[in-house]
């Protein structure tokens, strides 16, 4: 069983072949990060004409890095939500047509799930990697990205529940707002992470949110370290924050980037620690861009009694070799496949 995975949602233009749901045969992303750093954050317009010059020939490269060409693929997995509407569109709308042109069977792919299916990708495939594990039910996701920070648990394939979410902001918007605060460049979770290392995590006390069962909320950490950095800079309230960043040393800035990330960490790893000894998973997944975090790896590996299992660095942030594995698991288990003529975009789609 071999998918050919199309991944659009965001700025990363991404296609992959994987076979049974497990085996990397190609994974090529294109990102149009560099051009959205001087805004600070995806500018949708930007994103979406970056897709339409990027789509096909990255599809192109993708089935040649597996040595196939189309008519040796069994099917084509597409995320069509959540994300940026413009931005779904194109991967969607190039799926679609490429199911009815080579009459192969179209999958349609939630995001959030499909970064969970990251980790079933056989890590001996990846370079620098050794360890083999592979993940059991009942699995419990740890799900941490730029758009959603969810605890999930799985009983099996396709039969999961959502155990809480965040209530405002994700974790990975609360690192790229922080790194905006103290003047590093977007994506702000990867620069938060470096310059953290550097800075003492005891510096100041910032605070934890404190949400029923398995919720999340990540506004006010983000609003306390803005204040945190406005009395560190000596500026009151109505100073510019554009300007903060210029007031602070280097110091100041990697001691705030290490008490942050602190907080973000300790408040997944309490959650996620809390719902292991609920329900007594076989295997803990962690999975989106934030899996990328060494820090957050090392933190939820040591509170937890089993291994913690994550994808490789390159498959934590947005790829469609996630999206190409669950398409195979969709396949291997007769779930419903789209209709090539009438599938949607939902920008808004939930687990
Ligand atoms: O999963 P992803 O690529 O896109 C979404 O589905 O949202 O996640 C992107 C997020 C961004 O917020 C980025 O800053 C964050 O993942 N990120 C990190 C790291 N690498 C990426 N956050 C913390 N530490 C990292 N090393
Ligand atoms: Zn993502």
């Amino acid at each position: 069983m071999r998918i050919l995975g199309i991944e659009s949602s965001c700025d990363e233009t991404a296609a992959a072949v994987v076979e049974n749901g497990t085996h990397l045969l190609s994974n090529v992303v294109a990102s149009s990060s560099s051009l959205h750093t001087a805004y600070g954050g995806v500018v949708p317009e930007i994103a979406a004409r970056s897709h339409i010059e990027a789509i096909m020939p990255v599809i192109n490269q993708a089935l040649d890095d597996a040595k196939c060409t189309i008519e040796d693929i069994d099917g084509i997995a597409v995320t069509n939500g959540a994300g940026l509407g413009g931005s779904l569109l194109i991967g969607v709308m190039t799926a679609r047509t490429l199911a009815i042109l080579h009459d192969k069977p179209l999958y349609d792919i939630n995001h959030v799930l499909a970064h969970v299916y990251a980790s079933f990708i056989s890590q001996t495939d990846i370079e620098n990697l050794k360890t083999c594990q592979k993940p059991t039910f009942p699995m419990l996701a740890v799900v941490v990205s730029g758009g959603h920070t969810q605890l999930m648990l799985f009983e099996n394939h396709f039969d999961y529940r959502l155990l809480g979410q965040t209530q405002d902001d994700a974790i990975g918007e609360a690192f790229d707002k922080v790194a905006k605060i103290i003047g590093l460049p977007y994506p702000g979770g990867p620069n938060i992470a470096k310059l953290a290392e550097s800075g003492d995590p005891n510096s100041f006390s910032l605070p934890i949110a404190r949400m029923d069962g398995y919720n999340f909320s990540f506004s006010g950490l983000k609003t306390a370290v803005l204040r945190l950095a406005q009395r560190e800079a000596g500026v009151n309230m109505d100073f510019p924050s554009m300007q903060l960043a210029g007031k602070l040393s280097e110091a100041q800035k990697a001691n705030i980037a290490a008490s942050f990330q602190a907080v973000a960490i300790q408040t997944i790893v309490g959650k996620a620690k809390k719902a292991f000894d609920e329900y007594s998973p076989s295997c803990v997944v962690l999975a989106g861009g934030v899996a990328a975090n060494t820090e957050l790896r090392q933190q939820l590996n040591n509170a937890l009694p089993v291994d913690l299992i994550y994808p490789d660095i390159k498959l934590c942030t947005d790829n469609a070799a996630m999206v190409a594995a669950l398409g195979c698991f969709k396949a291997e288990n007769n779930q419903h496949t789209a209709d090539p003529y009438s599938l949607e975009i939902n920008p808004s789609l939930s687990v």
